[in-house]
């Protein structure tokens, strides 16, 4: 049996298909670039756009015949309304015409058990750092639970909003990385960590104000905000107890982020992991995955369950399938 997953919470549409023991066969990623922010309007036009060509080429690219498959699993949620909808009611369409079952993922744990399956990790603290989303989950008494997170918007998303400020073309995250290895000139910003939770709106307006030379800003916009990751990390896995952390999300593409994650890990005698990039950021593979290991745990989600959770929380979901 084949699993395809489709991923739509937000800008990226992503096909994956993989085998039951996880090999990934295609993982397509069709990306809205918008010049501007994201409008979800306009993301989910795409996504419709894009969705027959892309399935055609993700089972051209496995080398299968759509009637090999044998689980449709889609993202349920958290996202952008009108983009989960739209991709939603493509995974119904095929479920129903392959007469397969059809299974609804929390897009946020994905990102956990792509993290498990492809690297060493079995029982990790996740640093989850993306445009929309910012959270330090673990697993703790039959939930993912949501140890930290931003109060305010994604790191992502103040990186791409900084940058726009700047002029820097949207994604800025990989121009601000750039821009921030010319640079050792730190200057002050506001850093924000509350209990466990992190914000960034604050450090996004007085960094966006500034008038300091680009280059600076980049780098003490990087130093302070992944200082404040790697802090709100360590308190996770101090209080859980754990010994393993996964990045997960498009921010952590960034080396200087994964450095500073290293060397706390190991000043505390734990482990980073990190999947390999295209996993890293939405992808259906790891929503494929997610799926499969649902499945296999006897879940399913029947259409009239399958609407879209556009606040679908990660700890919403009863992990049966780790007990
Ligand atoms: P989600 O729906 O999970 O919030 P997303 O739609 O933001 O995800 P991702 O691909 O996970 O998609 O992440 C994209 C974000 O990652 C963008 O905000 C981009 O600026 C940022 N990013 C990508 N590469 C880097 C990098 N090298 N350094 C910092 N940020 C990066
Ligand atoms: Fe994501």
């Amino acid at each position: 049996m084949y699993i395809i997953g489709l991923e739509g919470t937000a800008h990226t549409l992503g096909i994956g298909i993989l085998d039951e023991k996880g090999t990934v066969l295609a993982n397509l990623m069709k990306t809205y670039r918008p010049k501007e922010g994201i409008h979800p309007r306009e993301a989910a036009n795409h996504h419709a756009k894009e969705f027959l060509p892309s399935l055609e080429e993700a089972f051209s690219t496995a080398g299968i015949d759509r009637d090999d498959i044998g689980l449709v699993a889609f993202s349920q949620g958290p996202g952008l309304g009108p983009c989960l909808r739209t991709v939603a009611t493509g995974a119904r369409a095929l479920s129903l015409s392959l007469k397969v079952p059809l299974i609804g993922v929390n897009h946020c744990i994905a990102h956990i058990e792509i993290g498990r399956l492809t690297t060493d990790c079995d029982d990790p603290v996740l640093l989850y750092a993306s445009g929309g989303n910012t959270q330090v989950i673990a697993f703790t008494r039959g939930r993912y639970r949501v140890f930290g997170e931003t109060l305010d918007i994604g790191i992502g998303n103040m990186l791409d909003k900084f940058g726009r400020v700047h002029n820097i073309p949207f994604p800025g995250g990989p121009v601000i990385e750039k821009r921030a290895m010319k640079s050792d000139e730190l200057i002050d910003l506001p850093y924000s960590v509350k209990g466990m939770d992190v914000s960034f709106s604050g450090i996004l307006t007085a960094a966006s104000n500034s008038k300091a030379p680009l280059n600076d800003l980049c780098f003490s916009l990087q130093e302070t905000t992944f200082a404040m990751l790697t802090e709100v990390t360590e308190r996770a896995l101090a209080h859980t107890g754990k010994d393993e952390v996964l990045l997960g999300g498009g921010v952590v593409r960034n080396d200087r982020l994964r450095e500073m994650v290293e060397i706390m890990a190991e000043e505390r005698g734990a482990k980073a992991y990190a999947p390999p990039g295209p996993l890293c950021v939405d992808n259906g593979a790891m929503i494929g995955w997610t799926g499969y290991v649902m499945h296999e745990a006897g879940l399913k989600t029947p259409i009239a369950k399958s609407g879209v959770m556009q606040n679908f929380r990660t700890d919403e979901v009863d992990i049966t399938w780790r007990r």
